[in-house]
């Protein structure tokens, strides 16, 4: 077995007098991290990181997984109820953290409390670095521009839930400002802080800028999650090196679930071509479950070419077209 660094800082325990009981979800989970069992984290994607997708990811390993953000005040006020797709939980799903949008702290209040009751979440999320433009004035990454907001909402959010209740933020909103933004956010009472390492400005180009994750790690006594550009285990080792106490992984789990065991099995083989194929189709069956046969295929069609790069490009172009599950299953049967 090839040893890797320690990558978990050492976390508070979770048995503190006083402190609810449905709180430490985070302390416990980190504490299962060890030497041969780094952290790694499914990332919150709109679009993504649906209950299939985070099945698969919690099967293969992660430490946990964090929900699509939802509108705090779409389930405050949104006359919808648990059945709400994108916050239910698939069966027998745990160790979830559910994540919000808002800018209100009594909205937010109440819709931590209603995805602690409706969606079983383990913990809650506040969301602080969406920098799509249709948030302004309605949280994500707007937030880092006016941080004592944010410190005002995420103190509500923990005294309407007796969860923690964690923040992911970016760098900054074109600078970096994100020690300061931390250390609030750890004064309001966050357990536990990630940091995408860009700016709100940068969106998604550059590269994430992990000297900046480090030094928030080293600023705070909270464990601090690193968020960007791991797409490897050994990207992902390297960055288990900077203190942080377990990394986030994203875009880099799409279509390849299977990043969560070889992290943490010394025994990982890399899947065959029949392996891609049974779990690509293993994914799309569970989302026609999810969402129905329209909205799951169309929502697999991003997906499932990510499953299947070495597939010829007639094959790629009839994934993105399909329509039905028995199109699918034609495709990806013969290739197991
Ligand atoms: C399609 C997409 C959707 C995302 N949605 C969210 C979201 O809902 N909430 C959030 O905090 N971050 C969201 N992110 C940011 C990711 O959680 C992550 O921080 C970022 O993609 C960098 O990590 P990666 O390089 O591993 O993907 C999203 C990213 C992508 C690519």
């Amino acid at each position: 077995m090839t040893a890797v660094a320690p990558s978990c800082q050492p976390v508070p325990s979770s048995a503190v007098p006083g402190t609810p009981a449905g709180r430490g979800f985070y302390a416990r989970k980190l504490a299962e991290c060890s030497a041969y069992y780094p952290g790694a984290v499914l990332a919150p994607m709109a679009g993504y990181s649906d209950g299939p997708m985070r099945q698969l990811c919690a099967e293969a390993g992660a430490l946990w997984t964090v929900s699509e953000m939802i509108s705090a005040r779409g389930l405050v006020e949104g006359g919808e109820d648990a059945t709400l797709t994108i916050g239910r939980p698939y069966a027998g799903e745990v160790g979830r953290a559910v994540q919000l949008f808002g800018a209100d702290p009594d909205i937010l209040a109440q819709g931590a409390a209603r995805a602690a009751d409706w969606f079983d979440a383990a913990a809650i999320d506040l969301n602080m670095g969406c920098p799509v433009p249709k948030l302004h004035g309605k949280g994500g990454a707007c937030l880092l521009q006016t941080p004592e907001v944010a410190y005002q909402l995420l103190s509500a959010m923990c005294s309407a839930v007796p969860l923690d209740v964690s923040a992911k933020i970016r760098l900054g909103w074109d600078s970096n400002r994100a020690v300061e933004v931390a250390q609030g956010l750890e004064a309001a009472g966050a357990s536990v802080i990630t940091v995408h390492g860009r700016t709100s400005r940068q969106r998604y180009t550059g590269e994430a800028d992990w000297e900046a994750i480090a030094e928030v790690a080293r600023s705070v006594s909270i464990p601090v999650i690193g968020s960007g550009d791991i797409k490897t285990v050994a990207q992902a080792k390297e960055r288990l090196k900077t203190g942080v106490a377990a990394v986030m992984i994203g875009r880099g789990a799409v279509g390849q679930p299977w990043i969560f065991t070889e992290l943490s099995r010394s025994d990982f083989v890399p899947p065959s071509l029949v392996q891609r194929a049974a779990t690509a189709l293993r994914h799309t069956r569970l989302n026609v479950q999810w969402y129905g046969e329209g909205r799951g295929l169309k929502q697999m069609r991003k997906v499932l070419p990510q499953y299947l790069p070495g597939v010829p490009a007639d094959t790629k172009n009839a994934l993105v077209r399909l329509e039905t599950l028995a199109q699918a299953e034609a495709i990806l049967l013969p290739l197991m």
